[in-house]
């Protein structure tokens, strides 16, 4: 099922520089965010000192929005592909192996420097048509020959595969998937088979079993806790084990610690690979507070277990997460909303780690809660400037008491700096003067809401900030 194209999600980039600094919440959600004011440091900083991976995957077709690199360049240390290593991505057609997502996410790791996590060699999804219509002999020969391959290929940079995803059924019993391809016509000893072919193709990558529903205790995580220790045993490689953990608003299960204990004192690493927190839509303060609360547990767990590498998110931003499509009525999973900005899940990431960071970018100070006596409204402009280039984040925060519906801000240029293009307004330029006007969708700003709008420009080689906003004509005070 194609998840890329989700409809209403056209909107254009927002930077998130300029969101990371705020202290409200967007347009619509009229409650507070979290306190950005705090040590300005990252998650992944904050992770890391702790030994923690806090991983995100990557759509490899967002990458190119700048927001997106934006956030998760600096927020993350552990990136895994959310599709492009599956096998219907890197092996459409027998033994023609194309790499063209998956060096996407390969090269943005090394470019980045995070850790590369491999998502994943055998799952009974994303299978081409192809390997289901094989005869067990030859889908043998075609499991060991895309394992190896894939395997080969990412040797030395990918640092643990998931190399069976899913291999307990759906109904929670223990019992093996049946509408497995490879359980179906290869038995149960598929995987250990699995597990022996990566190991031969890469001595030194870490093996993992991943799973969902395994995060609690139960008959599911019993089964695959027994066939970790039966593997550990008879020495089958196997290294981690993965709890994906997409759970339910307020479900993280009260003994995902103790479970996550038993399998590494298996001799295993374990980490949750797939975190989100669905929330039913609309999302609201009482619902981003128990998320908020959600994600902390889920961290205070991996952290109180040595063996727990860290925390993997199953995407980066609201925006684009697999949720809305497979659950219907939910979404805001995750810890950036969908205009990029951190909500209070983020917050609580970073306390959990020990810190209150200040999202990322960094941003310049954050403007007061309390407006100045008489000043409707406070914007704050963030530019990101390269040789002549630039964009600009100008965020909106209506002061007033009533709602605006209908805004055109006002600003004016230094000399050299020229509008090319706008987003989520009109952005024109008479001479010095620079006039960016509401979208159709964002035409109404609470009182105590705020709205964002972003350019991109030309400088002359000194790029300052404008001084002085107007909106609708009045002053504002600069944030
Ligand atoms: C999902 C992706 O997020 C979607 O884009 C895709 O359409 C289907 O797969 N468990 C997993 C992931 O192990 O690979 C799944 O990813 C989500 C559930």
């Amino acid at each position: 099922m194609p998840i890329h194209d989700l409809p209403g999600r056209t909107r254009p980039a927002l930077l998130a520089a300029t969101l990371a600094a705020t202290t409200l919440l967007g347009v619509g959600i009229g409650i507070s965010r979290p306190d950005a004011a705090d040590a300005a440091t990252s998650l992944k900083t904050l992770a890391a000192a702790k030994g923690r991976d806090v991983g995100f995957a990557l759509a490899v077709d967002r990458i190119t929005e700048p927001a997106y690199p934006a956030v998760a360049d600096n927020e993350f240390n552990l990136v895994v592909a959310e599709n492009a290593m599956k096998w219907d991505s890197v092996e459409p057609v027998q033994g023609q192996f194309r790499w063209t997502g998956s060096d996407v996410v390969a090269d943005y790791a090394t470019a980045t420097g995070k850790k590369l996590y491999g998502h994943t060699l055998l799952w009974h999804q994303a299978l081409p048509g192809w390997v289901a219509a094989l005869p067990a002999d030859q889908l043998r020969a075609a499991m060991r020959h895309h394992i190896t391959t894939v395997v080969d290929k990412y040797e030395g940079r990918v640092a643990a595969w998931d190399v069976v995803n899913e291999a307990f059924s759906d109904n929670g019993d223990g019992s093996r998937r049946g509408d497995s391809v490879f359980q179906q016509k290869l038995g149960d000893g598929y995987i250990a088979e699995a597990l022996t072919t990566a190991r031969a193709a890469d001595p030194d990558v870490d093996l993992c079993l991943n799973d969902y529903s395994v995060e609690w205790v139960g008959a599911k995580s019993d089964a695959l806790y027994n066939l970790v220790k039966s593997f550990k045993a008879t020495g089958v490689p196997i290294d981690c084990v993965g709890l994906q953990g997409h759970f339910v608003l307020g479900q993280v299960p009260g003994d995902l610690q103790a479970n996550l204990q038993r399998f590494a004192d298996l001799g295993v690493d374990v980490r949750i690979t797939e975190l989100d927190v669905r929330v039913p839509v609309p999302a609201d303060a009482t619902k981003l507070a128990q998320q908020a609360s959600d994600y902390r547990r889920v961290w205070q767990a991996c952290l109180a277990v040595t063996r727990c590498r860290g925390v993997t998110t199953w995407g980066l931003t609201d925006r684009y997460s697999w949720i809305p499509e497979f659950f219907a009525g939910q979404g805001a999973a995750l810890m950036f909303d969908e205009n990029y900005a951190p909500k209070p899940a983020y917050q609580a990431v970073a306390e959990a780690l020990g810190g209150a960071p200040t999202p990322s970018p960094t941003t310049p100070t954050p403007s007061p809660t309390t407006p100045a006596p008489g000043v409707g409204c406070t914007v704050t402009y963030v530019p990101n400037s390269w040789n002549t280039g630039f964009t600009a984040e100008v965020r909106i925060r209506n002061d007033g008491p009533t709602a605006i519906t209908g805004w055109s801000v006002g600003f004016a240029f230094s000399t050299g700096q020229a509008v090319t293009n706008g987003w989520n307004a009109t952005v024109s330029q008479a001479g010095a003067q620079v006039t960016a006007r509401n979208a159709a969708w964002n035409a109404t700003v609470p009182a105590g809401g705020t709205v964002s709008f972003g350019f991109q420009g030309t400088h002359g080689g000194v790029n300052p900030s404008p001084a002085a906003f107007t909106l609708n004509g009045s002053a504002c005070r600069a944030g």
